[in-house]
């Protein structure tokens, strides 16, 4: 019997109308279109609506990913959301999403490995489809960064946006899908990028200034060493798995946080330009929502095709890693 793998069969994207410039941001905190232009590479960001929650935006993404599948919701056995804003503790914001689209066979679950988290969600998805226990899954990235960022702290508030994108994945017996996942984590370095749940202790108020301990803190530096580090590691080892030369991967879609990570890593890889794909200008970083709205722009702009074999990787709070080769 031939091998099952997980291939993409629909893809899906949803970001809020409501655009935050660098402009805007001037007027706001003592920062500059040129500083946040040359050290990260954001020109603007989308930002939901007052009201508007994670599940709303995931469910937009996965109410179009559903339409390019052409597949309806009672098709679904499988929905798992990447996310670290959700709605709510409980209810996930998956089971939110399985109630709006009325996905009534599908389990639903959260992953919370921030901005790797939909590198997480693809590989525990396609597992299940590998084994023959679910044919039909769809996987959101989707974060409201926006509600968990502090807009008076100059040194993150440039970086973060909202969105959503989605993957609808089904099983084949063809060569597309999934061919090979790599995922990591360092729980002792944890400590460089947090957001306050329960605990607020005296270390996590001393990293606030302004008071709201439910926002973003992070050391920029320490992260920004680790991500070029284990995107490079990332990439080559899934290569390495799937039994593909860096040559034959058509395009790399990596998380979108900083340009200058980008290049980075790509110098790293010795890669040439055209073969890492970018958009973080557009939509800064939405954590768990960045690599599949990148993957979605990818495809809509031709960047991949179908048979092409392409490489997601991300880095993220935790502090994780992971990436994923895939025949489209
Ligand atoms: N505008 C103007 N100046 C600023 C701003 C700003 N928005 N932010 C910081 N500065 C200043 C600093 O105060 C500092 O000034 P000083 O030299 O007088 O002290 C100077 O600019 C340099 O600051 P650095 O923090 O050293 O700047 P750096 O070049 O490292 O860039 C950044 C900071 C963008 C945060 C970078 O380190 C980075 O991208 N790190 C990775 C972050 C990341 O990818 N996180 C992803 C995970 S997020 C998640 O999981 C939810």
């Amino acid at each position: 019997m031939s091998k099952i793998r997980a291939k993409i069969a629909g893809i899906g994207k949803y970001l809020p109308e409501r655009i935050l410039t660098n402009e805007d941001l001037e007027k706001m905190v003592e920062t500059s279109d040129e500083w946040i232009t040359k050290r990260v590479g954001i020109k603007e960001r989308r930002i939901a609506d007052e009201g508007v929650y994670t599940s709303d935006l995931a469910r937009y993404a996965a109410e179009n990913a559903l339409k390019n599948a052409n597949m309806a919701p009672e098709d679904l056995d499988l929905i798992v959301v990447a996310t670290v804003s959700p709605d709510m503790y409980t209810p996930s914001v998956s089971c939110h999403v399985q109630k709006y689209l009325g996905a009534v066979k599908a389990a639903a679950m959260d992953i919370n490995a921030a901005c790797s988290g939909f590198i997480f969600a693809v590989s525990t998805a396609s597992k299940f489809i590998e084994t023959g226990t679910y044919k039909n899954a769809l996987v959101i990235g989707a974060d409201c960064l926006s509600k968990i960022t502090e807009y008076k702290d100059r040194s993150t508030c440039v970086l973060f946006g909202d969105g959503a994108g989605a993957v609808v994945l089904t099983a084949t017996e063809t060569e597309n899908g999934v061919m090979s996942c790599v995922l990591g984590s360092d729980g002792a370095q944890g400590d460089c990028l947090t957001i306050a749940g329960l605990r607020v202790d005296e270390v996590e108020k001393e990293r606030r200034p302004f008071g709201n301990p439910r926002t973003i803190w992070m050391d920029g530096g320490a992260v920004f060493k680790f991500a070029v580090r284990v995107m490079e590691s990332a990439t080559r080892e899934v290569a390495e798995q799937g039994g593909v030369s860096l040559e034959d991967i058509k395009c790399i879609v990596p998380h979108q946080a900083n340009q200058r990570i980008i290049e980075g890593a790509r110098k790293r890889l010795g890669c040439e330009e055209e073969k890492i794909f970018s958009n973080v200008h557009k939509y800064g970083n939405m954590s768990g929502a960045s690599v599949p709205v990148a993957l979605c722009e990818a495809i809509e702009e031709g960047r991949i095709q179908h048979g092409d074999k392409f490489v997601i990787v991300g880095f993220g709070g935790g502090l994780t890693w992971g990436s994923a080769l895939i025949e489209y």
